[in-house]
């Protein structure tokens, strides 16, 4: 008798144990929000179905959208959810620690394993809220006509390199004014472009895109920037979020397009981001020829930069979809290495530039911090002799002289800009020293002697390792802006660490 009391006492604590365990319930919609102080919330969407213990569902984080793919129970209310998302031919995964606590969900990630934890406190939502679009089909490829734009590589400052999400009207005006008092404006630098998180949280009841509180009147910045002779830029994404988790531009594109033309923009950045959540990479194309076909039909001029980090050869189609340039690579860093790894990576992508349409290894970091002033000459040099759009990416209100020297070296400009727009070749090589020629107009020609290596080295190469028949007829330095004495066999000279000899030849 006594022994059948203990065993219902125990069968019945087992039970209340086992439903606790399984009363934590997760499934609902739950959203949390966290204020980005600019008008905006980055809101997080976790869509959970729970049976048992097994846990499904979608995760939805600004421009991401994970599949949950596992849930860890860690205590009776806690649990590690392994989210997973294709990003092209990559899978990118995540963990959310989620725990239950009353109606609550706490909420803990990390956007990568270096990056800080960030935790936040999740509500009940209604279904459906945040529900991720659905996907709209894409028209049929066709060749979008040329907006006649860019006949030389865009050259300006763009916001991202510098203030990121810090970007404000008054930041954007003060580059502007600056731009158009420190001599950069005269050495060509025009378009002042607003990068990633300018955009309101939604649309207004006609869908029309609004601005977040950093930018209260679009148009009037546009007419101020415009009243000091210079161009203004902005940004979006093909996907319905950009980068930054901001509203982009899907489903809605020609009526963005005529948004920003009726503001008055002359030049839009258009960012692949939330895209790759509904598109596979192999439509690329077709997206971005919509937004190619929505600004012409806004019949404004605005140059049109693909940022989709030179996947799917886009060299190739940039041209077809209206593009006037094109990223071909991820993300610049302020440092040699990464600069460095882009720059002389794009050999092979030469004979894709041209008066129009030019390849973008991405923007310019000089006067940033990061690298040292010869480092950032080989930046300009590099870039120059690449045709690359010249954005610069550091604060112009108050740039040191050896900076703005860099920046504004009217000679080394007149390279990037060179109306042939020939694209250099890398010519000749050896260990870590490389020679770039690129061709120019009138029978000139631009030669690069870069070294690659941290040490000062002297380097020597004759003129027919250059592809040259004969020595040139005069040779000008266009970093020390002098003419030098034209040697018979070839360029000997010593070349900083990091550094270059940019000169230019006469025929
Ligand atoms: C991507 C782009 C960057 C910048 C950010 C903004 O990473 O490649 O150049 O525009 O998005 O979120």
């Amino acid at each position: 008798m006594q022994e059948a009391v203990i065993k219902k006492r125990v069968l019945f604590t087992l039970l209340l144990v086992s439903s606790a365990a399984f009363a934590a319930d997760l499934t609902g919609n739950w959203v949390s929000a966290q204020d980005l102080k600019d008008g905006t919330f980055r809101r997080t969407y976790l869509d959970l179905r729970q049976v048992g213990q097994t846990i499904t569902g979608h995760i939805r984080a600004g421009a991401f959208y994970y599949e949950v793919k596992a849930a860890q129970s860690t205590s009776p209310d806690a649990w590690t959810l392994t989210g997973s998302m294709m990003d092209g031919a990559n899978e990118r995964k995540v963990t959310y620690e989620v725990k239950l606590s009353g109606d609550e969900l706490h909420v803990a990630t990390r956007r990568n394993s270096n990056a800080p934890l960030n935790e936040s406190i999740a509500h009940r939502a209604p279904a459906g809220e945040g529900a991720y679009p659905k996907r709209i089909d894409l028209p049929a490829l066709h060749k979008v006509p040329s907006n006649g734009l860019a006949k030389t590589p865009p050259m300006g400052w763009n916001s991202w390199n510098k203030f990121a999400g810090r970007v404000d009207d008054a930041a954007v005006r003060s580059m502007a004014d600056a731009m158009a008092s420190n001599g950069m404006k005269e050495a060509g630098y025009i378009y002042v472009n607003i990068d990633d998180t300018w955009q309101a949280d939604s649309r207004d009841a006609q869908g029309v895109l609004q601005p977040n509180k950093k930018f209260p009147d679009m148009k009037a910045l546009a007419d101020y920037i415009h009243s000091k002779g210079l161009k203004l830029g902005i940004y979006s994404s093909p996907g319905p979020n950009t980068c930054a988790g901001y509203e982009g531009s899907y489903g809605h594109e020609e009526q963005d397009a005529k948004t920003w033309a009726a503001w008055g923009i002359d030049y839009l950045k258009y960012d692949w981001c939330g895209a790759r959540n509904i598109y596979k990479d192999d439509e690329m194309q077709a997206a971005y020829q919509k937004m190619g076909d929505a600004l012409l039909k806004a019949d404004r001029p605005i140059l049109y930069s693909l940022c989709q980090y030179g996947r799917q050869d886009v060299w190739k189609w940039g041209p077809d979809v209206g593009g006037n340039a094109w990223r071909t690579t991820g993300d610049i860093r302020d440092t040699w290495d990464s600069m460095s790894k882009i720059g002389f990576d794009q050999d092979p992508l030469a004979s894709w530039a041209g008066p129009g349409h030019w390849n973008d290894p991405d923007m310019l970091e000089i006067g940033n911090g990061g690298m040292t002033e010869t480092e950032y000459r080989t930046h300009m040099s590099l870039w120059s002799m690449l045709a690359s759009p010249l954005l610069a990416g550091n604060d112009l209100r108050a740039v040191p002289k050896p900076i703005m020297d860099i920046l504004t070296n009217s000679e080394v400009i007149a390279i990037d800009q060179d109306p042939l727009g020939h694209q250099a070749r890398r010519i000749w090589k050896s260990g870590e020293q490389e020679a770039w020629i690129r061709d120019l107009t009138g029978g000139a020609q631009a030669i690069a002697i870069f070294n690659r290596s941290a040490k000062d080295s002297n380097v020597t190469v004759d003129w027919a390792a250059l592809g040259m028949k004969k020595a040139p007829k005069t040779l000008r330095d266009l970093w020390l802006h002098r003419d030098i004495p034209v040697v018979k066999d070839g360029f000997s000279g010593n070349v900083p660490g990091h550094g270059v000899v940019l000169l230019r030849t006469s025929k």
